[in-house]
């Protein structure tokens, strides 16, 4: 939520919000073989006490094999492989299921390139003392993106403002994957039922968080865009991102004009 919206803020600062457990830092990766020592380092660094979790979809580059040489030496990194790759949704999903299982108190997002950096992780696990999800904001006052080409940032504002618009959201960077959730807050979106695959993982997910009536912040960050390795971004994701934000909104306006309260298409 922007700070520019003073009723649902207070709304929010009302509340009374229970204490942040432990941290887990869930990392999605594939093919990230020359980030990945990197950025697990980075996090330890910046927030000693959280845990790393890499969910790693049998990268070709070996990138699985690395993190578990990184969580043999480090008892707060651990790893889990996937068989194939299917998508940053489904990783996440299975992300969210293996801390859900442990008592985690907080589960982290984060890209293994170097986009959401580590030491800005303070700021959001700040602000989520007094919310139920963090988002890490490149589109509010204060946030920035470095080095990205002009066509990426059409894209992702673009993405953002469609969405919004679609969605009817009162935020302004809701594909981003630099977020914090409380455990509650994730228990509460019916995981079990969400069929996103790609980057409108992240859409899907907040467009959740907002309708269950959940205090939602936008932090500013700054998005450093990778130096190394390849963006995953593709034109089925785009595709896939662009119907289901369609579908999602033409099934928000039929339930409203109809008066049902049908469930919007997972
Ligand atoms: N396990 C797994 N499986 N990981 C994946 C997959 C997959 O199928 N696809 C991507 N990832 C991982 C990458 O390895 C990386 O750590 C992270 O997900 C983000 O992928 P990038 O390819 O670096 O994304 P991007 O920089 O193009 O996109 C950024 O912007 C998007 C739109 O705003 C990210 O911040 C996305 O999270 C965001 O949705
Ligand atoms: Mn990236």
């Amino acid at each position: 939520m922007n700070d520019g919206d003073g009723t649902r803020a207070a709304r929010g600062q009302e509340r009374r919000f229970g204490p942040l457990g432990t941290a887990l830092v869930i990392i999605p990766t594939y093919n990230e073989a020359e980030n990945i020592k990197t950025i697990v380092g980075r996090v330890r660094k910046a927030v000693p006490e959280a845990h790393v979790l890499v969910a790693d979809d049998n990268s070709p580059d070996g990138t699985g094999k690395l993190a578990d040489e990184l969580a043999t030496e480090d008892a707060q990194v651990h790893v889990l492989h996937r068989t194939g790759k299917e998508g940053l949704g489904a990783a996440y999903l299975a992300g969210f299921r293996w801390g859900l299982e442990r008592d985690y108190g907080v589960l982290v997002e984060m890209d293994a390139d170097g986009s959401h950096q580590p030491e800005e992780l303070p700021r959001l696990l700040t602000a989520l003392k007094g919310a139920d999800l963090v988002l890490g904001s490149r589109w509010v006052p204060g946030g920035r993106v470095v080095n990205w080409p002009r066509s990426r940032e059409f894209i992702s504002r673009g993405g953002s403002l469609y969405s919004r618009l679609a969605l009817d959201l009162p935020l302004r960077d809701i594909t981003g994957g630099y977020r914090a959730f409380r455990r509650e807050t994730l228990q509460g979106l019916g995981l079990d039922e969400v069929a996103s695959q790609g980057y409108c993982f992240q859409v899907d997910l907040a467009r959740r968080a907002v309708k269950a009536g959940y205090h939602v912040v936008e932090v500013p960050i700054t998005f450093v865009e990778r130096e190394l390795g390849d963006s995953k971004m593709s034109r089925d994701i785009l595709v896939e991102a662009l119907w289901r934000v369609t579908a999602w909104g033409v099934g928000e306006r039929v339930t409203r004009i109809t008066g049902r309260g049908d469930k919007s298409p997972g």
